[in-house]
């Protein structure tokens, strides 16, 4: 099985950035464990700060690969371009987030391209992201 997981803008800054709402590990260090827990799953990690490229990037995956993870930082709740993508593309899009963004600022409430995605998984630190892997691979056996 092939995954990917896309990750948005400032989310390079894991780790280092506000460590009381995103936590201490590095996106490289929890994409390294989540590796080892899932070994039969074949993963690709892509993270850009520019909405083009992320949308290039759903183009570029979005009809082949098996499932798609995407935490698509603050254009989640801004981007009708990335939301257009995820509308236009055929693989399986799961929309998650660290922080539970329904306790936090309400600008933060509303995401764009929820509603073409298979489902959103938000509030449960890094681990939201082994949650999502969690569905595809049960999903597939
Ligand atoms: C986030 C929540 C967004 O509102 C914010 O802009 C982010 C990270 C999260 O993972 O909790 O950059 O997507």
């Amino acid at each position: 099985m092939n995954i990917i997981i896309i990750n948005g803008p400032n989310l390079n800054l894991l780790g280092k950035r506000e460590p009381e709402v995103y936590g201490n590990t590095s996106f490289e260090d929890y994409f390294q464990l989540l590796q080892n827990q899932f070994s039969d799953v074949s993963f690709e990690y892509f993270q850009s700060n520019v909405e083009g490229e992320i949308i290039n990037k759903l183009h570029e995956v979005g009809f082949s690969i098996d499932g798609i993870i995407m935490n698509a930082g603050a254009y989640t709740h801004t981007s009708i371009g990335i939301a257009d993508a995820v509308a236009g593309i055929t693989s399986p899009v799961i929309e998650v987030h660290i922080s539970n963004v329904y306790a936090r600022e309400e600008y933060r409430h509303q995401s764009l391209m929820a509603k073409n995605c298979v489902g959103v998984i938000a509030g449960f630190g890094l681990k939201s992201y082994q949650l999502a892997v969690d569905y595809f691979t049960s999903k597939k056996s």
